[in-house]
């Protein structure tokens, strides 16, 4: 049987990772600045991390929800401490788009209303509601053309507002507060405050998918914390288990569950609670929050003194450098000749970078010297 060949691959077989790196079958050594989409938060590897993943393994790797799992308990008190959400709800799921999907579900059964509002650029992932709410018609089939969702302008007040007076059917706002495919673009704390008082005032839930840009990477535990807003559904992924995986929706106290709302097989696995556990010890313990602030600076500052860059977009490790040329060609050659990752966006010309958490200022210096000898 042969893959179904859906993924442009670099030529490359990674077997191997530590740290900051990933090391191929050739023995080469590779610098992570993409953490495989956002996915290595706390690094590859990491000792804490592993350890604790293999004495689960050796107690119970899994039961369904048909018990009491405790590890779910510890984990959703250790959430709501890490992220300040000490008072919401934690259902546990295992992939972004599925996390986003029930958070649009949800929106739905709670307000018995079926239209949602999401933004042009908006990624929200692949299965029918979390494509729906996705701004790509090629990754689209026909099944997935919905009526049920607006797209508004990115940022624009005024056309939310009008939307909401006209329309009485919207059950959700589902937004990235910082659009991560389409290259890393910032929603202003302006908009997310309009988004948390328009929805309040039409019975509105407001979703903001913090799959990329949470779990700490820009600085603090989520991006929206940034404008001071509080959202009603929070959803999470990738960053969440450091390569498990293992997802979830924080979900607002007065929106109530009731048995059979939500399900899913492996959702809330020991393993996968294990895995989340140990990545949320391991940013405290190793203040990984603020080293992403305290590294996002320096990259930016080590960005500026370059030429040919347009626009340095994004918070803490979660950047968009925008070059005044098409980045195809520089981040092959990063990887291929100077074995770094880095990653790409919907927007051509832009460079996204995506490090663990835990990346050193001789990690910034290797790749901005790897980048100006690219140039
Ligand atoms: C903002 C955002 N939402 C949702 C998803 C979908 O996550 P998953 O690929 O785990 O389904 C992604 C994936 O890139 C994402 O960046």
């Amino acid at each position: 049987m042969h893959l179904f060949d859906v993924y442009p691959l670099f030529d490359l077989s990674l077997i191997k990772g530590n740290g900051a790196y990933v090391y191929d079958d050739k023995g080469h050594e590779y610098l992570d600045f993409y953490g495989g989409h956002a996915v290595i938060s706390v690094g590859h590897n990491h000792p804490k991390y592993t350890q604790a993943l293999q004495e689960q393994l050796e107690q119970l790797a899994y039961y369904s929800n048909s018990v009491h799992l405790p590890l779910q308990a510890q984990l959703a008190t250790k959430l709501g401490e890490v992220s300040g959400y000490t008072d919401y709800q934690l259902f546990l799921c295992n992939s972004g788009a599925e996390a986003n999907e029930n958070a649009i579900k949800l929106a739905s059964f709670h307000t018995g209303k079926k239209k949602i509002i999401a933004f042009q650029g908006a990624f929200h992932g692949r299965t029918h509601g979390a494509v729906v709410a996705t701004d790509s018609k090629k990754i689209k089939a026909p099944i997935n053309n919905d009526e049920h969702v607006i797209f508004l302008p990115f940022n624009d007040i005024e056309a939310l507002e009008n939307t909401l007076r006209m329309e009485n059917d919207i059950c959700a706002v589902i937004i990235e507060p910082i659009q991560g495919v389409q290259g890393i673009y910032e929603a202003t704390p302006a908009f997310l405050s309009a988004i948390q008082r328009l929805c309040k005032q039409h019975h509105v839930i407001f979703i903001a998918d913090e799959i990329q840009c949470g779990y700490g990477r820009t600085g603090k535990f989520f991006a929206h914390q940034w404008a001071n807003v509080q959202p009603d559904i929070i959803t999470i992924a990738k960053g969440m288990g450091n390569g498990f995986p293992v997802a979830g929706a924080l979900i607002h106290p007065d929106i109530h569950p009731s048995h059979g709302l939500l399900g899913t097989t492996f959702g809330g696995a020991p393993l996968a609670c294990r895995a989340a556990l140990s990545v949320l010890e391991i940013i405290e313990n190793e203040n990984l929050i603020a080293n992403a602030l305290h590294m996002g600076d320096y990259l930016k500052q080590r960005f500026t003194t370059i030429e040919g860059i347009r626009e340095i977009r994004g918070k803490g490790l979660m950047l968009g450098i925008e070059f005044n040329v098409p980045i195809k060609e520089m981040r092959h050659n990063l990887v291929k000749v100077h074995k770094i990752f880095t990653g790409n966006a919907n927007q051509s010309h832009t460079l996204r970078l995506l490090p663990p958490l835990n990346i050193t200022k001789n990690h910034v210096d290797t790749l901005m010297d790897k980048i100006i000898s690219s140039l």
